[in-house]
């Protein structure tokens, strides 16, 4: 089960988890209203032959894929890298990472602009939705191997808060006042 959880106020160490007193856990189904984040479980393992990202795939149109390693070890300018993926930004197309290794936590605002905070394992796929604003960070494992996906030519270019005149932006708070009912 994944597990979501509004954030504390002040955090010192990002890759610490960072619970409110008392902790306030957050279901799927409230996260995908409260902000239109998708999350579906994968066979990690065997997940060319997944049912549920086969069907993805083709009801989306994801037509580029690839791999990344996180770590200390594997990614040139760790330090700066890590810093840029914890500020706060967002982007024009769909965040879409399958986790097959290690963990991670993403954190998205909610309509009241509150952090919650999305922990991330092997087996999750999880599709951040254009416009919204959202950071990443390793956990105190320090690691992560993750597919992303993408529609057409990929494009990772972040845009750092304040975007609110972007289109993609109006777009995304358009679907988040309607509940995220209206068609994709
Ligand atoms: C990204 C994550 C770090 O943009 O949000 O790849
Ligand atoms: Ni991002």
């Amino acid at each position: 089960m994944v597990r979501a959880w509004y954030m504390a106020n002040i955090i010192d160490d990002q890759r610490k988890e960072h619970h409110r007193d008392p902790p306030q856990y957050i279901s799927l189904d409230e996260l995908y209203k409260a902000t239109g984040v998708e999350h579906f479980k994968i066979d990690h393992k065997n997940y060319d032959n997944d049912k549920t990202l086969t069907n993805l795939r083709s009801s989306r149109g994801y037509t580029y894929e690839d791999e990344i390693i996180c770590s200390k070890q594997c990614l040139q300018n760790y330090e700066e890298k890590l810093k840029s993926f914890f500020t706060e930004h967002l982007h024009t197309d769909e965040e879409i990472r399958l986790v097959l290794d290690g963990s991670g936590y993403f954190d998205v605002r909610d309509k009241n602009d509150q952090w919650i905070r999305i922990e991330v394992k092997e087996g999750d796929l999880i599709i951040i939705p254009s416009g919204i604003y959202h950071r990443f960070t390793l956990d105190l494992n320090d690691f992560i191997k993750a597919k992303r996906y993408f529609i057409g030519e990929p494009v990772w270019l972040p845009y750092n808060r304040p975007a609110d005149n972007m289109e993609c932006r109006q777009d995304y708070l358009k679907r988040l006042s309607g509940g995220f009912n209206l068609t994709k």
